[in-house]
């Protein structure tokens, strides 16, 4: 049997994918938005609908960048509310362990495990810069190097509140006049450098016991601890080649932890643009592109590498001959690319280059450059090109990323799923009813402890 494709759908959010002026596009924030979307994906028998987090509003030299969405809405408010509105499909919020506290996430995890009967999952991420932490009670919060220890800590922590009930301790006997069987339910204790807290839970243990546990970070304190301890990752890695080397090294990473290769699924983030015609498909990509990089964007894009105003620059012109400033004090806040270009100065140098050798303008460079389409064609192009990744494990499937909110995944439901149903790579029905079923992983009773 082939092995089986894993799908799941990602709200689109504030980048630049996300084409907010396109005339089909809708409110990235009202009820029914979200309500469409979610019942798209489970039309589509997805795995799952996806929320990333930003919990400041992102500024580009002192203020608000508007070019992309601005503004999102609480995850848990919107998982809780989705829960309502569709049966099987999971519901995964990313929530930062950097800002929060376990005693509060577990409870609202643990509580949306209940609400949606087991298809509840956490993106646990550590989110990486102190502009946004200025917003919480601690200020700019903890350097890069710690916030994988807290993360450990926390997700240990939780893991803790989540076990502290063990699934039989409600009675309700009203002939004894006694609600729980026993009075310590929910006690714990756990005392370490980030965390010391005591008391009881007050959630009963939750339908999936916990909820899944998703991981999007790269670097190798990242992977280590997907490799520990997560069920998923969350990966940028959407590209052929570098999807395998990713899948290989995550995979490979599991054996230290005494678990199975089978234990983790690697899903990386995808975009797609569907035409009846592989090239229709391509123009359509490409008028998309345009969309999604106007000429202000690229400058804008380009000002992040170069940590520069370059608002005197033409975006149909050449690239600027200056070097980026590589002071620390960075002219974008709140978003994760900034720390991506690890070698500004080396960047602009290939970047330069390859306008050269191929006489792009600014505009035309940043389109070449940045996240380009990951599939591209007819439906049956598509559905052979996912087939092809998964087969050769250079993912488990995909959570797609569509340009248009919220009915850019209304075209995959209806032409790509029923292709892969016909290759019997991908389900026709739910065949369970909690996530971890829906994702093929085993039941909560051999879930491995943080390492
Ligand atoms: C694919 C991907 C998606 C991410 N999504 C979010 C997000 O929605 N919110 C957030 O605060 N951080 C997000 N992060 C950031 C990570 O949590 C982490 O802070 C960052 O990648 C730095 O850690 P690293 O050095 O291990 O990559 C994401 C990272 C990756 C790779």
């Amino acid at each position: 049997m082939p092995k089986q494709i894993h799908l799941a759908a990602h709200f689109p959010g504030v980048n630049n994918t996300t084409v907010w002026s396109d005339p089909r596009g809708g409110s990235h924030i009202e009820f029914s938005s979200f309500v469409h979307f979610a019942q798209t994906a489970e039309r589509a028998k997805f795995d799952f609908l996806f929320l990333a987090e930003g919990l400041r509003l992102r500024e580009q030299a002192g203020k608000i960048y508007d070019l992309d969405v601005v503004g999102r809405p609480d995850t848990f408010t919107v998982l809780s509310a989705l829960a309502a509105v569709t049966e099987q499909l999971g519901l995964t919020g990313t929530i930062n362990s950097t800002f929060n506290e376990p005693y509060e996430v577990a409870r609202q995890f643990a509580s949306l495990d209940h609400l949606s009967a087991g298809r509840a999952a956490w993106n646990v991420v550590t989110s990486w810069d102190a502009f946004t932490g200025e917003n919480f009670r601690r200020g700019g919060f903890l350097p890069q190097d710690q916030r994988y220890a807290r993360a450990k800590e926390f997700l240990t922590t939780a893991f803790e509140l989540f076990d502290s009930w063990k699934g039989d301790e409600i009675a309700a006997d009203a002939g004894s006049g006694q609600f729980v069987s026993r009075p310590d339910v929910g006690a714990f204790s756990h005392e370490g450098p980030q965390f010391s807290i005591s008391g009881q839970f007050n959630v009963p243990r939750s339908p999936q016991g916990r909820p899944v546990i998703f991981q999007a970070g790269d670097s190798e304190e990242g992977r280590e601890f997907a490799a520990s301890t997560a069920d998923a990752i969350f990966s940028r890695h959407s590209e052929f080649e570098a999807g395998r080397a990713f899948y290989t090294d995550v995979k490979d990473r599991l054996a230290t932890y005494g678990r199975s290769r089978d234990s983790l699924l690697i899903l990386p983030a995808a975009t797609f643009v569907l035409g009846d015609t592989d090239a229709e498909a391509q123009e359509i990509a490409h008028q998309v592109r345009l969309q999604q990089v106007s000429g202000q964007t690229a400058i804008r894009f380009l000002e992040q590498l170069w940590n520069r105003d370059l608002s005197a620059y033409d975006p149909d012109g050449p690239l600027p001959d200056i070097d980026p400033d590589t002071g620390d004090d960075h002219i974008a806040k709140g978003r994760a690319s900034v720390r991506m270009n690890r070698d500004p100065v080396a960047v602009a140098r290939e970047w330069r280059a390859l306008a050269t050798e191929k006489g792009l303008s600014i505009r035309e460079l940043i389109i070449e450059v940045t996240g380009r389409q990951s599939f591209v064609g007819s439906p049956r192009t598509v559905a052979d090109e996912i087939d092809r990744f998964v087969q050769a494990d250079a993912s488990d499937g995909f959570i797609l990323v569509p340009h248009v909110t919220p009915g850019g995944l209304d075209g995959f439901a209806d032409t790509v799923v029923p292709l892969l149903q016909e290759k019997g790579v991908y389900r026709t029905e739910y065949e369970g009813t909690t996530l971890r079923e829906h994702l093929g992983l085993a039941a909560l009773g051999n879930a491995v402890p943080v390492g």
